[in-house]
């Protein structure tokens, strides 16, 4: 193998792998976002979904009274309480609430009383019914609707926790938003987001995070798109929508899937500015998910949605004295957000989209010339979408092409060359959602290390075309074990745990020894693309001033390979090793056995420019050299 350091075929992006974040699998609701109550302020379909009645109230104690007035979340409890015995209402969480022992949790609630004389007391319970923490709150009289709140510690360690909610004394109230968080949130953010969950993102050092999806932009009709004006300020105010993945999809049913949008776009920008990672929203473009009910706005009424553009490019960079801006700083960042990208449609195609996709960029290219627009390139098992959209979007000159891909893995083994005759004068490529997948007989499959090893293997040739492939991303990102609609996932949780599969080790991996340089690396002449069952490429770093090697053993034996490298610079002699390996293919992580498959690190030594090393079987290989 020959690696040739002087001379760099591109530049690397510097945020050339991210993630890509959809609320599916409770991803958001019931994952990353750390409420525990599950319907909160009863506006669900069925406003009693999650709840359920702990004594026998007589009829017209409990009403959800619908004042449509109130603005994004017309429904709350009304109690009527003329008798002194308690009453109490009982939250089953998402599956369970992940509570931990020596924790602090607060619980708040929006009440307003017309008489009064109403106490609440909430409890913790665990399986077996046992109380593990709770508090009383004191409800004043103070006209108008106000909040009140409780602090308190977690006995015990449970994933399957549920919220009793006593009602004390005479008098007569309405409630609303019932709330039970962690005191402990990434940033410990006051009602924020699950810091493990935050924390395994982080650990990636992503380059940019793509949200908030999916299909779950597009909505099954457009009347349940994801608008993300409906996403931002006052909590309460946001009007929550049914998931589309609120549907049975291969083989799982979620009927109780919500958005509520606490996780929304304020929070995803502010996600992304705390990782690091450059802020990717996408937009829906007038069209509903084509595989759903496919509704199509009409053309002379796409204007709003275009707004909905512009406004997002003010709310995301815009001076605090506009509208947007404005908006931006009374939630608390009244620093502008640099959004750079920004994605019009996902998954969508045909003529109805170009035409669509056409009038955003129009009005984009004209007002914001500075941002980039992201176009959909469609997805499709036989590749024939690409072909009418790649033609198409090149000829509008769009500049970033989203394309996606779940294919098995010998589709990702043969695919290791896709980019190499991508044309370098056009659009770039985001490759914006990848899986590799297995097939099992129940089912899609899971990360095995197979999925993750030829995954690894088709990204060699997407670092050696870094210059056309500017940005990468897995999909999904999240899955919950006991509510999941698609898999596989680059992260599992549930409740109270998460880990990382085998595919997120290899895109992890990739992540954090990125680069700035493609180096080019040659056997006899030719790119590393599957001869033998071996890939390879190679980056330089010029801050940490080091050579990086990938190299993908796709056998069952070791490999011994040479390397030769023509630089004029030296190579120093200590170099680190990473490897991911097994020689079980069908070996995955789970929460029992989490590492199964991760990273080992050694230090190895070269002298010279001849280096000799030995590659387990069925490995990815990550070996980082400095350079003198
Ligand atoms: O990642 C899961 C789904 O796959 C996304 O929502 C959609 O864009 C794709 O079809």
């Amino acid at each position: 193998f020959t690696i040739e350091l002087d001379k760099p075929t591109g530049k690397i992006s510097p945020h050339m792998w991210g993630v890509f974040f959809e609320d599916i699998n409770m991803g958001a609701d019931g994952g990353i976002y750390a409420e525990l109550v599950k319907n909160r302020s009863f506006e669900f379909d069925e406003p009693w979904m999650g709840w359920k009645k702990l004594d026998k109230s007589p009829e017209g104690t409990f009403l959800i009274v619908n004042d449509t007035k109130r603005k994004g979340n017309a429904r709350s409890l009304h109690v009527h309480k003329p008798f002194p015995e308690k009453l109490g209402l009982q939250n089953e969480g998402f599956r369970g609430m992940g509570v931990k022992a020596g924790e602090h949790y607060s619980f708040s609630v929006n009440y307003k009383l017309s008489k009064p004389g109403l106490k609440m007391r909430v409890e913790l319970v665990n399986e077996q019914d046992k109380t593990i923490g709770g508090g009383t709150l004191s409800l004043v009289d103070n006209a108008g609707w106000q909040t009140a709140s409780v602090e308190f510690t977690a006995a015990e360690t449970t994933a399957k926790a549920k919220l009793n909610v006593w009602i004390e004394g005479t008098g007569d109230a309405a409630f609303d938003m019932l709330s039970l968080f962690p005191k402990e949130t990434w940033k410990n953010r006051p009602k924020g987001l699950r810091k493990d969950m935050v924390q395994i993102l982080a650990d990636m050092k992503p380059g940019f995070v793509r949200f908030p999806g999916g299909c779950i932009v597009e909505g099954r009709d457009l009347a349940t798109r994801f608008q993300w004006k409906k996403t931002v300020g006052p909590i309460e105010e946001r009007e929550l929508i049914i998931n589309r993945w609120n549907t049975e999809f291969k083989h799982r049913l979620t009927p109780d899937y919500f958005q509520t949008f606490g996780l929304g776009f304020y929070e995803y920008f502010l996600l992304s500015e705390d990782i690091g990672a450059e802020p990717v929203p996408i937009l829906n473009c007038g069209m509903a998910c084509q595989f759903n009910t496919g509704e199509v706005v009409p053309l002379d009424e796409l204007d709003p949605y275009i707004q909905d553009a512009l406004d997002l490019i003010e709310f995301a960079n815009g001076a605090v004295e506009t509208p947007w801006g404005k908006l931006r700083a009374e939630m608390g960042h009244p620093e502008p957000f640099h959004l750079k990208m920004l994605g019009v449609g996902n998954e969508n195609w045909g003529p109805q989209y170009v035409e669509r996709l056409d009038a955003f960029k129009k009005v984009l290219n004209d007002k914001h010339p500075e941002i980039a627009i992201i176009a959909s390139s469609g997805t499709d098992p036989e590749g024939e979408r690409f072909e009418f959209l790649d033609e198409k979007l090149r000829s509008m000159k769009i500049d970033i092409i989203d394309e996606h891909y779940y294919r098995p893995p010998s589709w990702f083994l043969s695919g290791a060359a896709r980019y190499d005759d991508y044309d370098r004068k056009g659009a770039k490529i985001f490759a914006g959602e990848y899986a590799s997948h297995t097939t099992r007989p129940n089912g899609p499959g899971r990360s095995t290390w197979e999925a993750a090893l030829s995954e690894a293997a088709f990204l060699t040739g997407v670092e050696r075309n870094a210059d056309v492939v500017t940005m990468a991303s897995y999909a999904p990102l999240f899955g919950h074990l006991d509510g999941w609609q698609w898999s596989p996932d680059l992260i599992w949780v549930d409740n109270l745990q998460v880990y990382g599969t085998p595919s997120y080790q290899v895109q992890k991996l990739y992540s954090l020894t990125k680069g700035t340089e493609i180096i080019p690396i040659k056997r006899n002449g030719a790119n590393v693309i599957g001869q033998d069952s071996l890939y390879a490429s190679t980056v330089y770093d010029e801050k940490s001033k080091q050579l990086v090697i990938k190299f993908v053993n796709y056998n069952s034996k070791p490999v011994q390979a040479n390397f030769v490298l023509n630089s004029k610079k030296k190579l120093g002699t200590s170099a680190t090793k990473i490897t991911l390996a097994n020689a079980d293919l069908n070996v995955a992580n789970s929460f029992e056995e989490p590492l199964n498959i991760q990273p080992k690190e050694e230090k190895v030594s070269y002298k010279g420019k001849r280096l000799t090393e030995t590659f387990t079987p069925y490995s990815f290989t990550v070996i980082k050299i400095p350079v003198r």
